[in-house]
């Protein structure tokens, strides 16, 4: 059993934060406003959308401080131990002069009504540290979950990518003191596992993975979170009482990357961001669907174990990894047992995942020589938007010329992520000829009887997972290299 500290500590601008009354549910937003009386942050959705709220928060990793836009809106303060949270509020001088980011947006009229501002020069902040000399694209990406109704994006754009003309970026506070900054962090990282509260009003961070396995299997009514993208909307929108609330997004154990030939293995925390790029190594073909999960603070936030555990018919996850055969270790104290992805999902609601046990890693094989994957993700809108539904598709071509191997799954279609098993079986064996394509496309209305939800219609998500079969047809011939990828 490891030592129990009955404080919650953090950084917070240059404050050392301690807080041993705190509620489980208590936003970073709500504490930085009502508490800290810092209000900068601004609360526009309270549902991780806008951006208005959004902070930087510093992670240790070893040796290694890393800064990400995060929503405050929807993180807990309960998930910030050890963290360095960094608001609006540090940027300018104590003499009032303005930091580089913010006399940029100044200069180059990126702000009117001024609501958005604060949380688009924290991402702008968040990307300079990261890319001094970022292009219109990587500004584009980083604002993807910033909204702003009144200026336009041009100028809030180009002020992005003027910041490095003000100063060099290693004389950013920031920059400059990371060597202290990592000291004062370490001190607080006592390897003791945290409790704050009592009952169901009662936050936990573990201490380690084998600490989370035991507490959790003693209390399997407890919420875990990881990036809070979900658990964080049950709160602020819907008002679920769902403490106690255990922490599992800073345990160092479930952040594990390890690739191989054999395929990639991702700890249950790993974030969208920190999985892109060896996802991307060994699978390029999700590079359109990644950065359209979310905006940049989602993917910060948000992870791949999340996207799995909550068992969503719409995460924009399982299809593709479902796709490529990838496989969950789950774990109850110390049990550990592999599931097949495709057999998680049982029904709406309904996982196979007993009480007490949770997601570890997620294993996802290679895909082997002369496979071609691809993924489709269809939206209303083309950044940050839930799918309506999202079509992932796995061929492998004989020397026939015959479909030797085809996996097809969809999310959106049905209450869970499930494969298109009656037309992969028409499909199966076939030569790869619009001819047969076009046999098989009666088949959907065998695999899937779509919803009609606000998202789109069941005639609608039937006719384009049609559809998306027969633009996979006509990419794996090149007929369509020439296409817009985007289908909005
Ligand atoms: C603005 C916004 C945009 C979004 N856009 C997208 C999008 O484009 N595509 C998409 O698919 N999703 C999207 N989401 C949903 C969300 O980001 C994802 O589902 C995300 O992957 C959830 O991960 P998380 O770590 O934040 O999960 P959390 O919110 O922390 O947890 C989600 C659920 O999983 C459980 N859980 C988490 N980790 C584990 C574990 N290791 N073992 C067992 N249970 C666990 C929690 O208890 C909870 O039930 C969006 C959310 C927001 C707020
Ligand atoms: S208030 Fe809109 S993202 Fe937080
Ligand atoms: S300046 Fe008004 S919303 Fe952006």
């Amino acid at each position: 059993m490891p030592t129990i500290r009955h404080k919650l500590r953090f950084l917070l601008n240059d404050e050392t934060v301690e807080l041993s009354d705190v509620s489980p549910t208590e936003t970073l937003l709500d504490f930085l406003r009502l508490d800290k009386r810092l209000r900068g942050s601004k609360e526009g959705c309270a549902e991780g959308d806008c951006g208005a709220c959004t902070v930087l928060v510093g992670r240790l990793t070893g040796d290694t401080l890393v800064y990400e836009s995060v929503t405050a809106c929807i993180r807990f303060v309960g998930s910030l131990d050890g963290c360095h949270v960094v608001t609006v509020e540090h940027l300018a001088d104590p003499d009032g002069a303005l930091h580089p980011v913010q006399q940029a947006m100044m200069d180059f009229h990126g702000s009117q009504c001024g609501f958005c501002t604060p949380g688009i020069v924290m991402s702008l902040y968040g990307l300079w540290m990261e890319k001094p000399q970022p292009s219109h694209a990587e500004v584009e990406t980083a604002l993807q979950g910033n909204l702003c109704r009144c200026t336009g994006y041009a100028p809030i754009i180009r002020a992005g990518q003027a910041i490095s003309t003000y100063a060099p970026v290693a004389q950013d506070r920031l920059v400059a003191e990371r060597a202290r900054l990592i000291e004062r962090l370490k001190a607080l990282h006592d390897g003791a596992r945290v409790e704050v509260g009592s009952g169901r009003q009662r936050l936990i961070v573990p201490a380690s993975l084998d600490d989370l396995a035991e507490i959790y299997a003693a209390e399997p009514q407890a919420t875990l979170v990881a990036g809070s993208t979900d658990v964080g909307l049950w709160v602020t929108k819907f008002m679920r009482d769902i403490g106690p609330l255990v922490f599992i997004g800073g345990l160092a154990e479930l952040h594990g990357i390890a690739e191989s030939d054999a395929g990639v293995s991702l700890g249950a925390a790993v974030s969208y961001t920190d999985a892109q790029d060896v996802l991307m190594r060994h699978f390029p073909s999700l590079a359109d669907l990644w950065n359209r999960i979310g905006g940049a603070q989602v993917r910060n936030m948000g992870t791949v174990g999340g996207n799995i555990a909550n068992g969503s018919p719409i995460g924009d996850t399982p299809p593709p990894l479902i796709a490529l055969g990838a496989r969950i270790t789950l774990r109850r104290g110390s049990e550990r047992r592999e599931v097949k992805l495709e057999d998680y999902f049982i029904a709406y609601g309904k996982q196979d995942r007993q009480p007490g046990e949770f997601v570890e890693s997620v294993f996802v094989p290679a895909l082997p020589k002369g496979e071609r994957l691809e993924v489709y993700k269809i939206t209303k809108r083309r950044d940050e938007d839930i799918s309506a539904l999202c079509g992932a598709f796995r061929v492998f071509l004989n020397d026939r010329g015959a479909v030797g191997m085809i996996r097809i799954a969809f999310g959106g279609m049905a209450a869970t992520p499930k494969r298109a098993r009656a037309v992969e079986a028409a499909l199966l064996d076939q030569p790869w000829t619009a001819a047969t394509i076009e046999a098989a496309i009666p088949e959907f209305a065998t695999d899937f009887q779509p919803i009609s939800d606000m998202r789109a219609s069941a005639e609608y998500r039937l006719l384009v997972a049609q559809n998306l079969l027969r633009r996979f047809h006509l990419e794996t011939t090149g007929e369509t290299a020439q296409l817009e990828r985007v289908v909005a």
